[in-house]
């Protein structure tokens, strides 16, 4: 998953081409990639890889994961009604290590950096289910018959996108599950930092959806960007006062600006101020010393 600096700047214009393409049509819906090829080799893999390398406690059956996730796929055609992937969930132990949460949104850069100084973090990709699913797309089709994969529609496009449940109740889980102190990384280069605007505007979470859908369509390998502004959508909801100890936000800015939000400044006022009205303990330290 590493990207050159190049291979970046051409994601950029790529997402400003697909910005303008989709702002040019609104109402068209696009050809996108359909279900990534091979899907099923690359999580029963991942799985097994999973389960023997990273893991090695857990004794799960990868076979039957992929079966549940099929199924659950392939049951609802019609992106009418919101997949919970309820029983392959529910077949995925949730183990989870204390005081290891790290929730991250637009700091992808420097969620690798700091992960790989810091080992003992624990993010939504160290989970099976992140680290299955990762960069993969999927859908299924009108008569029921498996997945599609000629193309899959946008998350802007539909409803329930079978790929955003998925990552969306993962992150629920995620966030449901941390306990003890938890590290927030924001990224202070930005307007919107922790990304809180998308509640109560229709049409701001309608950019937003499409903005994400553009990251998740085109870029099917950079996982980060798929899932950033889930800190503010779904996980802050589902933190749990009475499990969590800290909230330690860090906020942190390129090393050369530009310097727009910080712990007293920014969508971060916002997002201290819901920590504190739910009771959370919460710190907020500006670029790490
Ligand atoms: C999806 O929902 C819409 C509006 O609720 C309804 O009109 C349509 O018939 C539904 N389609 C399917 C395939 O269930
Ligand atoms: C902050 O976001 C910008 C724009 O997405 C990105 O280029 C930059 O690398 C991010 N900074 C950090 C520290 O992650
Ligand atoms: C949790 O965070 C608080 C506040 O930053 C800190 O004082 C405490 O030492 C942390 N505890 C652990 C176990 O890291």
């Amino acid at each position: 998953m590493s990207s050159s600096p190049t291979s970046g700047y051409s994601v950029m214009i790529n997402v400003t081409a697909w910005l303008i393409v989709c702002l040019l049509c609104p109402v068209q819906p696009r050809a996108q990639p359909g279900t990534t090829s091979n899907i099923k080799h690359i999580v029963v893999g991942r799985c097994y890889d999973y389960i023997t390398l990273v893991n090695p406690g857990l004794r799960l059956d990868c076979e039957d994961i992929w079966r549940l996730f099929e199924e659950s796929v392939v049951r609802q055609s019609s992106f009418n009604t919101s997949l919970d992937y309820h029983q392959m969930f529910s077949a995925i132990p949730q183990t989870w290590p204390r005081d290891m949460g790290l929730f991250w949104s637009k700091t992808r850069t420097l969620m690798h950096s700091y992960t790989a100084v810091e080992r003992h973090f624990w993010t939504l990709e160290d989970t099976l289910v992140g680290y299955m699913f990762n960069g993969l797309v999927w859908c299924g089709q009108e008569d029921d018959s498996g997945f599609n994969f000629r193309s899959c529609p946008t998350w802007a496009e539909v409803k329930h996108h079978p790929v955003y449940s998925l990552w969306r109740r993962a992150s629920q889980n995620f966030a449901e599950m941390a306990h003890g102190n938890i590290t927030v990384l924001l990224n202070g280069s930005i307007g919107n930092a922790f990304n809180m605007k998308r509640h109560g505007n229709k049409l701001r979470s309608d950019v937003f959806l499409a903005k994400v859908c553009i990251k998740i369509c085109i870029h099917l390998s950079l996982f980060f960007y798929s899932t950033h502004s889930m800190f503010a959508s779904v996980e802050v909801d589902s933190l749990d006062p009475c499990r969590v100890d800290y909230v330690n936000i860090k906020m942190v800015t390129n090393l050369d600006g530009p310097f727009i939000e910080s712990c007293n400044q920014g969508s971060v006022v916002d997002l201290i101020r819901i920590l504190r009205s739910r009771g959370f303990h919460w710190t907020c330290t500006d670029n790490d010393e």
